[in-house]
């Protein structure tokens, strides 16, 4: 199975130099290693040519009427072939519910994108985990019929905290999404499940190798040329 390793920049950087500096540098430093998706924000999508793209959202229209948004076609059309839709920060800062999800999901699975479907707890801890990432899972996938989806565990409290899940922690959430997944007749092995939230160089690879996770979504670290170059280097 494919192993990805997925590069969240977020609202990075600033600047188009220094986002034609990043991608210029690991154009060089991520040849031929494996499944590393850049997902730049929309304006730097164009400079990420050659590297795989994907983006950090999208509506869920084809066209249409809905002013400052982008459609899931105009991203493939663009060269994308992911898209992360149901991340934490778009939950919580711009209140994406669970419906708004499903309809992103479905509608960029129908433009040829994959979706990368981020779920995760709130809490480290005193909350229902099970319960949480059950009802992400489900309210995203429930009758959608698909080819090729990425889920990405992301832990809420791990994100941007420099404090990531313990990873015995996390490959019992693995456990518990295989288990939702199974419980919906959908094959597990069909679906990569990464890890995401405050990987860095040094716990990069133990996600992989006792988490069996089967990649990661990086934040910060992804736009620090050294360290990401390093987490690549750790896992492929
Ligand atoms: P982080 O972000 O690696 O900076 O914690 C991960 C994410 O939000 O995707």
């Amino acid at each position: 199975m494919t192993t990805f390793i997925v590069a969240n920049w977020k609202m990075n950087p600033l600047t188009r130099k220094e986002a034609e500096e990043l991608f210029s540098f690991f154009k060089k430093t991520t040849d031929k290693r494996g499944k590393v998706i850049f997902c730049p924000p929309f304006p730097y999508l164009h400079l990420g040519e050659n590297l795989n793209l994907g983006a950090q959202n999208c509506f869920p229209e084809r066209k249409g009427s809905f002013t400052g948004e982008v459609s899931p076609y105009m991203l493939k059309d663009l060269g994308c072939d992911y898209v992360i839709i149901g991340h934490s920060e778009r939950r919580s800062v711009l209140g994406e519910d669970f419906f708004f999800v499903k309809r992103k999901v479905e509608t960029s699975i129908n433009a040829g994108l994959t979706p990368i479907l981020c779920v995760g707890e709130e809490k480290r801890e005193g909350t229902d985990a099970s319960g949480e990432i059950k009802e992400q899972i489900r309210s995203a996938l429930e009758r959608v019929s698909f080819k090729e989806i990425i889920i990405a565990y992301e832990p809420v409290f791990a994100i941007g905290t420099g404090s990531a899940c313990p990873i015995e922690v996390a490959a019992e959430r693995r456990f518990l999404i295989e288990d939702i997944l199974s419980q919906m007749k959908i094959e597990k092995d069909s679906v990569p499940i990464l890890y995401g939230g405050s990987v860095n160089a040094e716990n990069a690879k133990g996600y992989l190798l006792e988490g069996g996770f089967q990649g990661l979504l990086v934040g910060g670290a992804s736009l620090e040329k050294e360290e990401f170059t390093k987490i690549i280097e750790s896992v492929f």
